[in-house]
């Protein structure tokens, strides 16, 4: 391409939005977490939500119903329709829409309901009564759900708008003598039945969303407790939208420590994908997650670890095993304990990228001599060096990992007893590493963290991939 003037104008211009773009980005935070619901997970909610509907929908109760009737010759007679129960509520095909920018559209198309009840009717000194059967077809009912969040970072879901219609409302009448009376009058019967039926369904649907699903959704948590020491802070750090295939949280997706909440040195990546609509639910899992993570469990204290004398059987720490290297110390303090406090003393930064999770950790090794009325002598500290790599896979609803470690590499940073070369410690080191303190952090890991999600849903058929700075979670959902 040439670099002539037109070239350098569009290219500051495309300069210009970058920096606005930019701009735009730090204004408001970007999100550590991304989560997507696609068509599919939104006709499982639909289908979870309407069960739910439909037991409310039942419970319409239609009032007491009476009239009177003024026939030629015959004269004026009453009646009362009384005792009406729904027997069903037929939901056949409903549907959960997005709509633009922050609300779906639920429909329900050629609903039918049953209802069944009791009628009576006096002429003079003619009393009859008997059954009836009223079936309504053709129920539709359009509700438009909005969506915000509270102060609180709660999720929030009201019904903004609700329009109902009935096509039909029929009437069968059995009994005694006097139904064919009645009969004559069902068109108007109908009518009145129909009008008080329909203002009834929208109550019930914005009644249902807010005593039953706006509960339901504020499950989710904001922030969850991952363990003892950290909390994760999932509150949305934008509004909620749809697009025309998604529907979009985008969450802070930040781990802290529970003792001290300060800011962090890092910001979340941008994470760009193409989700699939073949997952009902995907999540978008940054670097900034983890190492949020990292940053919460060393100020926290958590990223340490004393080895004392009585490791394991096979291993006993003491000072005969310096003979080799620190003859001195092993003189100066015959046959005491070692102890080495294993710390990280800057949090490792994990890196994401599509071949996996990886991070090269620069830990610390602190040796001293234990005195018998327990005292602490400083021998040396050691530098290590390693590379490792993080597993992710889900369970229970929880992220949970394995680490693997490369070989450590060591350098003799400070001692109190003369240089020594740190050779002699590469075995130890490399064998008390991978058998005492990376089976404790495995296990920490195997324990999990928790993923966003309401009560009573479980991830299922999920699948991980890695990208650049982000990890993508794809999973369907199921009923526990
Ligand atoms: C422990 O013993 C050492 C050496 O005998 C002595 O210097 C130190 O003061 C003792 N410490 C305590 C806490 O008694
Ligand atoms: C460490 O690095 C080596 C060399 O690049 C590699 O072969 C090994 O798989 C890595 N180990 C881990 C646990 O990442």
């Amino acid at each position: 391409m040439a670099w002539g003037p037109d070239n350098v104008r569009k290219w500051s211009t495309l300069a210009l939005l970058a920096i606005m773009g930019t701009a735009l980005t730090v204004a408001t935070d970007s999100p550590g977490f991304v989560a997507l619901i696609s068509q599919k997970g939104l006709d499982f909610a639909c289908q979870q939500g309407m069960v739910v509907l439909q037991e409310e929908l039942q419970t319409i109760s239609v009032p007491d119903f009476s009239g009177v009737f003024k026939i030629k010759h015959l004269g004026k007679g009453s009646y009362e329709f009384y005792s009406m129960v729904v027997n069903g509520f037929h939901i056949p095909n409903p549907e959960m829409k997005l709509q633009p920018t922050d609300s779906l559209q639920l429909s329900i198309k050629e609903a039918s309901i049953k209802i069944s009840g009791k009628w009576k009717t006096k002429k003079n000194f003619f009393k009859a009564s008997g059954n009836f059967d009223l079936s309504v077809e053709g129920v539709s009912i359009f509700a438009d759900l909005t969506m915000g969040s509270d102060p609180t970072g709660h999720i929030t879901i009201t019904c903004s708008n609700c329009d109902s219609h009935i096509d039909s409302v029929s009437i069968k009448i059995s009994g005694s003598m006097l139904g064919w009376l009645i009969r004559l009058f069902h068109r108007k019967i109908e009518t009145s039945l129909k009008n008080i039926i329909y203002k009834k369904i929208c109550k019930i649907v914005r009644n249902s969303v807010s005593s039953k699903l706006q509960p339901y959704v504020k499950t989710l948590p904001v922030i969850s407790r991952a363990d003892d020491v950290t909390s994760i802070d999932y509150s949305p750090v934008a509004p909620i939208i749809t697009t025309n295939q998604f529907l979009k949280g985008e969450l802070k997706g930040q781990f802290f420590w529970r003792g001290h909440r300060g800011p962090y040195p890092i910001e979340p990546p941008e994470m760009k994908f193409v989700p699939s609509n073949d997952y009902m639910v995907c999540m978008g899992i940054s670097d900034y997650f983890f190492n949020t993570a990292v940053f919460a469990y060393q100020e926290s204290g958590t990223l340490r670890i004393t080895l004392g004398s009585r490791l394991d059987t096979r291993f006993h720490l003491n000072t005969d095993f310096l003979k080799g290297f620190l003859p001195k110390v092993a003189k100066m303090f015959p046959s005491m304990g070692v102890q080495l406090l294993i710390s990280a003393p800057s949090p490792p930064h994990l890196s994401i990228q599509p071949s996996g999770l990886s991070f090269n950790p620069k830990l610390e090794t602190q040796a001293f001599v234990v005195l018998p009325n327990s005292s602490l002598i400083p021998l040396f500290l050691l530098g290590m060096k390693t590379n490792a790599s993080l597993e992710v896979d889900a369970e229970d609803n929880r992220l949970i990992g394995e680490m693997k470690l490369g070989r450590l590499l060591l350098e003799l940073k400070q001692s109190n007893f003369g240089s020594f070369k740190v050779k002699f410690l590469e075995d130890i080191i490399n064998y008390l590493i991978p058998t005492v303190v990376l089976p404790k952090i495995n296990e920490r890991l195997r324990r999990g963290f928790p993923l966003p999600l309401p009560a009573g849903i479980q991830i299922i058929n999920f699948v991980f991939n890695s990208y650049q700075n982000f990890l993508l979670l794809e999973a369907d959902l199921h009923r526990t």
